[in-house]
């Protein structure tokens, strides 16, 4: 095998983007695309219509779609059931972002792909792979910042109409989408904070429910977190404000280092804080940091599409995954527990009650104001092929 045959369920924003990408990519081929709207399927890229399968029944794209992999594009709630199917249907699997709404379901997902270790299993945390995002996490691990003290996140540059709100009817309800900001907007973020910091121990926030907008769920989120080492940070996170910020600060021994604005800066201590503290002589005295701007370089190639490159060649060559599926629950149960300390007005401790979570948003849910759609009862797949020239 040198090619890898693709599908994706869910044909919207993002399966749109993934079906470019899929064409475009030396090693993959779109074979097959499934929407319970067969509207989508004109959203399949243009070059790759006639040669693309649609299907509206699960079941039958699995068995009839002739694919290697899977990517999972459908609103959250059906991420890990969708997944699940295409695992014991023996496709290799991509899951989009959030890999499920709530720990527990999560947990289930790595479950069932802990039955299948011989598939590729990964998420698309595709954030990963911004360069500027690979240097920060090289700073950290080779320990370049020293021990870190605190940790400021303020991502508020996640703007959203009403319109953005209205335009899908799953969105930003307990029942269609199960979250809002912190699971919509903010996984990528949640992932890399995990990803650079490790998972903290406690969480405490403030979370407003529908404040700038017409919705369920939550659309701001200030959460403070304690880390085991005694690190603590801060995470601010918004739809609603305009102009926004998208400021990560990082203070640590070695000095503190800003990345906003696509600038990477580091005010670099010529000693470690605690080491002057202690032997100073000085009661009020500052050292005057470094300035050094950290080069990185533009990215060029979609991001999305270096994680689907990523899992082909770990699919033909076995190659390291860069997002493995089975990570996505820790800035979820991170989510989770931001979510879980709002409603319940408290401290959360990690790791999280999964079953407390799920019973609280279970509640939610049973009063949410959105109402599943029976979509396009009838759907003729073959005239929709013959219109993509498939037959
Ligand atoms: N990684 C990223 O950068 C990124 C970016 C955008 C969206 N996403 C994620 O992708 C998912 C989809 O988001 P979107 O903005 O594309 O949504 P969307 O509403 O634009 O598209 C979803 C599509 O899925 C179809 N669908 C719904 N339920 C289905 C089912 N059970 N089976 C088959 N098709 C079904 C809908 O008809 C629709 O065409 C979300 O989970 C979102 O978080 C990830």
């Amino acid at each position: 095998m040198d090619i890898v045959k693709v599908g994706i369920v869910g044909v919207g924003n993002i399966g749109e983007h993934h079906s470019r990408n899929i064409y475009e990519s030396p090693l993959c081929k779109l074979m097959a695309v499934c929407d319970i709207d067969p509207k989508a399927f004109k959203r399949v890229y243009a070059p790759a219509q006639a040669e693309t399968k649609c299907f509206t029944d699960l079941d039958r794209f699995l068995a009839e779609g002739d694919m290697d992999l899977v990517i999972i594009a459908v609103p959250h709630y059906d991420h890990p059931s969708i997944a699940i199917k295409a695992m014991n249907a023996g496709k290799h699997i991509i899951v989009e972002k959030p890999i499920a709404v709530h720990k527990a379901a999560a947990e289930e997902l790595i479950r069932e792909g802990a039955k299948h270790p011989e598939l590729v299993q990964s998420a698309m945390f595709c954030q990963r792979e911004y360069n500027a995002h690979k240097v920060i996490k090289r700073l950290i691990d080779q320990g370049e910042l020293g021990r870190i003290t605190r940790i400021n996140w303020i991502i508020t540059n996640w703007f959203r109409s009403q319109r953005y709100y209205d335009s899908g009817d799953w969105r930003a309800s307990w029942r269609g989408e199960g979250g809002g900001v912190l699971l919509n907007q903010c996984p990528h973020q949640l992932d890399l904070m995990q990803w650079f910091f490790g998972m903290p121990c406690k969480v405490r926030a403030a979370v407003k429910f529908g404040k700038y907008h017409d919705i369920e769920v939550e659309d701001e989120v200030n959460a403070y977190l304690e880390y085991p080492d005694g690190t603590v940070g801060n995470f601010i996170a918004s739809t609603g404000e305009m102009p926004g910020t998208n400021r990560l600060e990082i203070t640590a021994e070695k000095g503190r280092l800003v990345y906003e604005n696509g600038v990477l800066e580091f005010l670099r201590n010529e000693q470690e804080t605690s080491v002057f503290c202690r032997n100073t002589e000085s009661s009020f005295g500052v050292l005057q940091p470094w300035k050094c701007t950290i080069p990185y370089e533009p990215d060029t190639i979609s991001i999305h599409r270096l994680i689907l490159e990523n899992v082909a060649r770990a699919i033909l060559h076995g190659e390291k995954l860069i997002a493995p599926m089975a990570e996505g629950i820790r800035g979820l149960e991170l989510g989770n527990a931001m979510l879980l300390s709002g409603w319940k007005d408290c401290d959360i401790t990690l790791p999280i009650d999964g079953a407390d979570f799920e019973e609280r948003l279970n509640k939610l849910i049973a009063t949410s104001r959105y109402q599943k759609k029976t979509v396009a009862a009838e759907v003729d797949e073959n005239s929709m092929q013959k219109s993509f020239g498939n037959n």
